[in-house]
């Protein structure tokens, strides 16, 4: 028989946009707006215990006066629950509940909330929809919007996961009142990352705003926020599946996520993030893409935002340098790197020779 081919044409895809809105107390607003979206549909609100016990429950009432058929299912807060065990559960729970491929998962939570929830919702019955409803700076800011979601593995952090867009984010930042200083200051990370990497007018703002933000100042935090999403979510228009662009989202990641997985998640991603940050601009430095004086404003910056800037002591460099090579930025033939070029510009797909980092890790181990 001769070959034969038969082409699958796919390129009509149907309209996947959304809206991100940022309102203070919009919180309370939500089984008014979610039921009149989604009116008879079954609501799963997915969070973790400590925002279930802050926020969840009083949703799940509020839903359910409503008129809403919900159900809120609360794991253990921490990265260390973003794993396909914790995913296994929440899947099999949605499934013995009834969930139908209409049904909507609410994501009420920090990031780890959020790209656990949307893998599930990207997984169950081959994907269903699903809102965001972040309730840290760092997930308002950053992993709310975009669509990446996922868990970790042992190889590696967000290394099994999809691209899954929420239908709707809904930001609101009077519940970053309850939120753990450290935790706002995770979330900053993000917020100087977004900035170093594509806006020097965004920079220069945070320079000036940093020594006195306070996670109460309402105004400014909706003003910061609105502005790192307006950021994130043009290069997520023009690049959503990571092929080329998005990368510049990744600055700090590449060295993070190592600092990050080696501590056994006891740094925070977004601490790890500052570290990554600045160990990325040394090396940028080196590599003489990067002036001096834009490195020193950096680390004036995160310092200013009370984030950490030194790598932790690292005590077995191959184990760290492998974890690296394992990130999904590597490619085969060298580890790449998303560095800062300057304020408020980033280069990416950079080969960085393997001894600056053993070297880096020297001075740390
Ligand atoms: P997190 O979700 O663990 O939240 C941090 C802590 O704050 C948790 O203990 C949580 O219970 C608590 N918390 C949340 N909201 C609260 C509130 N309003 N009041 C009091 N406590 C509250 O962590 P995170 O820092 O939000 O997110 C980190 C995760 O996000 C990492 O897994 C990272 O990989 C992921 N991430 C994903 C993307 C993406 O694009 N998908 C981007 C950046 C980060
Ligand atoms: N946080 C990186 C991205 O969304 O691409």
């Amino acid at each position: 028989m001769t070959t034969q081919r038969i082409a699958v044409h796919l390129n009509q895809t149907h309209d996947r946009s959304y809206e991100v809105v940022v309102s203070p107390g919009i919180f309370a607003q939500l089984p008014g707006l979610l039921v009149s979206r989604w009116p008879g549909r079954k609501l799963f609100i997915i969070t973790d215990n400590r925002v279930g016990r802050l926020y969840g429950r009083a949703l799940l009432q509020n839903l359910r006066a409503a008129g809403a058929d919900s159900a809120l299912y609360e794991f253990k807060q921490g990265e260390q629950s973003k794993n396909a065990g914790t995913a296994y559960h929440l899947q099999t729970q949605l499934l013995r509940a009834g969930v139908k491929r209409d049904s909507i998962v609410v994501a009420l939570g920090g990031g780890v909330v959020g790209d656990l929830a949307g893998y599930v919702a990207a997984t169950v019955l081959r994907g269903i929809g699903f809102v965001q409803v972040p309730t840290t700076l760092l997930a308002q800011v950053d992993s709310s919007v975009g669509g990446k979601v996922g868990i970790d593995v042992a190889v590696g952090k967000n290394l099994i996961g999809a691209f899954h867009q929420p239908r709707a984010v809904y930001i609101d930042p009077t519940v970053l009142a309850t939120l753990p200083e450290e935790e706002f200051r995770n979330g900053l990370a993000e917020i100087a990352k977004i900035a170093l990497a594509l806006d020097p007018s965004f920079f220069r703002r945070i320079e000036q705003v940093a020594p006195k933000l306070r996670k109460k100042d309402v105004q400014q935090l909706c003003w910061l926020i609105a502005r790192a999403v307006g950021l994130k979510a043009a290069v997520v228009e023009k690049d959503e599946y990571e092929s080329g662009l998005r990368k510049v989202l990744n600055l700090g990641h590449t060295i993070g996520h190592a600092v990050e997985a080696s501590s056994g998640y006891a740094i925070k991603h977004g601490a790890a993030v500052a570290i990554g940050m600045a160990a990325e601009s040394e090396i940028s430095v080196r590599l003489g893409l990067m002036p001096e004086r834009d490195r020193v404003r950096l680390m004036k910056t995160l310092r200013a935002l009370k984030l950490p800037t030194a790598m932790p002591r690292i005590h077995k460099p191959t184990q760290f340098f492998d974890a690296l090579a394992a990130d999904k930025k590597s490619v085969a033939g060298g580890l790449q790197f998303v560095l800062p070029s300057s304020i408020g510009t980033s280069a990416i797909n950079v080969s960085v020779p393997g001894e600056y980092i053993m070297d880096l890790l020297r001075r740390h181990s």
